[in-house]
């Protein structure tokens, strides 16, 4: 459920038409929907009910700061996997207390700004990071409270580039050496350990395979409970999937209640990190068509977005369904909708139908607010978009497009 339609045959976020901020603000320009955001996060909460949870965004699917902000203001707290994503969640106001670190590369420094802001724990992947995790936690005279990440092995049957969860990723403690990592982290004087965590892959559309994680992490905290371990979380990790085409996901509801059902009787505050299924389809890329070139039998519609703002189409072949902005009687055609990079996978959509469109006229890129902006860069010498946030018939700027000066900011 989104807040992007058509009013009569114009293309809206909430109250605002796209053709009003193309004029106002040019393209190309992420524009996200306020009402979308808190209506995804609100879902979840919902679905927890009275039960202890967090559900702790994360970051990585879109930083910027006001998308936090909003989420903050619907009680979200985080999931950061860089020392950069900490200081934008803190910029944002984010309560520490509600904050988990992922990551297998965390690095000493970042350990110890984690440590600093006190946030709720570390979600440690390796031997040696439960070393590292002690070590800053010693020097700066303090506990640390940690998780380990466990790898459940099992199959999230998804893009190979976001699946986590099986034997040869390098994501997690593979689950037969979790026990005795637990152990040794008991040993180490300056951790605190907590809880438990997992993460199996992103875009997910079936609820088994979380299903089946979390039975498989719960059977381990129940030998660590009978151990006499104290872990109070239980970190499940995101990757609920949405709609880009055709799948069919499971809505938040039904994957947070077999969560629930699997750790029914524990006392156990569940943390989740949805990062797609709260802003993916709170989000798109507005585009306006550059030339329409037809070559050696193709049609190509060349926009002024590419792959340097949505990398998706090129890096992973996703799907985005692209709209109209203005609805007219047009003849249908079949066209790859290409960026101006040099390169040849720079497309948006391949051989697509779509309703003809003529030099001038926007398009939508729908489905474009996870992993868009945050995946963009200045390849060729292309400033980022702008950021516009839209609530009811408002908008405001919450990035401003970069300049040529921006791009050479901090080169000698
Ligand atoms: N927690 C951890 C530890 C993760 O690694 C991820 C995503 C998430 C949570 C959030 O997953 P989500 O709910 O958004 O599926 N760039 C790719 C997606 C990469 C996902 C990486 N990890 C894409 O554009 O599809």
């Amino acid at each position: 459920m989104h807040f992007f339609d058509y009013r009569d045959d114009d293309f809206c976020c909430e109250g605002v038409t796209l053709d009003r901020v193309a004029t106002e603000v040019g393209t190309p320009t992420y524009v996200y929907s306020r009402a979308t955001l808190l209506r995804h996060l609100r879902v979840f909460h919902e679905a927890f009910g009275q039960r202890p949870h967090l559900v702790c965004f994360s970051t990585k699917a879109n930083s910027n700061l006001a998308v936090l902000r909003t989420l903050r203001e619907g009680g979200a707290g985080f999931d950061v996997v860089s020392g950069g994503e900490l200081f934008r969640v803190l910029r944002a106001g984010a309560d520490p207390r509600q904050v988990v670190f992922s990551g297998v590369g965390k690095r000493p420094e970042e350990i110890r700004e984690a440590l600093a802001a006190g946030i709720l724990m570390l979600n440690v992947e390796s031997h040696g990071e439960l070393l590292e995790v002690e070590r800053a936690a010693a020097a700066l005279g303090t506990s640390a409270r940690i998780a380990l990440r466990v790898n459940p092995e099992v199959d999230a049957r998804t893009h190979p580039y976001i699946a986590t969860g099986l034997k040869q990723h390098k994501f997690g403690i593979p689950l037969a050496d979790a026990r005795a990592e637990y152990d040794f982290a008991a040993t180490l004087p300056h951790l605190e350990v907590c809880g438990l965590d997992c993460h199996i892959g992103s875009q997910l559309t079936t609820v088994q395979p979380i299903s089946d994680a979390v039975a498989r992490v719960l059977e381990l905290y129940r030998e660590l409970r009978a151990a006499s371990f104290d872990l109070r979380y239980l970190d499940v990790g995101g990757g609920l999937g949405i709609r880009y085409d055709t799948e069919q996901p499971p809505a938040p509801p039904a994957a947070v209640v077999a969560v629930m059902d699997r750790a029914r009787d524990e006392g156990l505050t569940l943390i989740c990190e949805p990062g797609r299924s709260i802003v993916g389809n709170a989000g798109v890329l507005l585009t306006r068509v550059l030339y329409v070139k037809r070559a050696a039998g193709k049609t190509f519609v060349v926009v002024d977005a590419a792959m340097n703002d949505l990398l998706r189409p090129a890096f992973y072949g996703a799907f985005h369904e692209i709209r109209p902005v203005q609805r007219r009687a047009a003849a249908l055609i079949r066209a790859d909708v290409v960026g101006p990079v040099c390169e040849s996978g720079d497309f948006l959509a391949r051989d697509r139908e779509l309703a003809e469109p003529h030099p001038g006229d926007l398009l939508a890129v729908m489905s474009a607010g996870a992993y868009g902006f945050t995946m963009a860069s200045n390849y060729n010498a292309r400033p980022r978009a702008a950021e516009i946030m839209c609530a009811g018939e408002d908008f405001t700027v919450v990035r401003r497009r970069e300049t040529y000066v921006d791009l050479v900011r901090g080169e000698e």
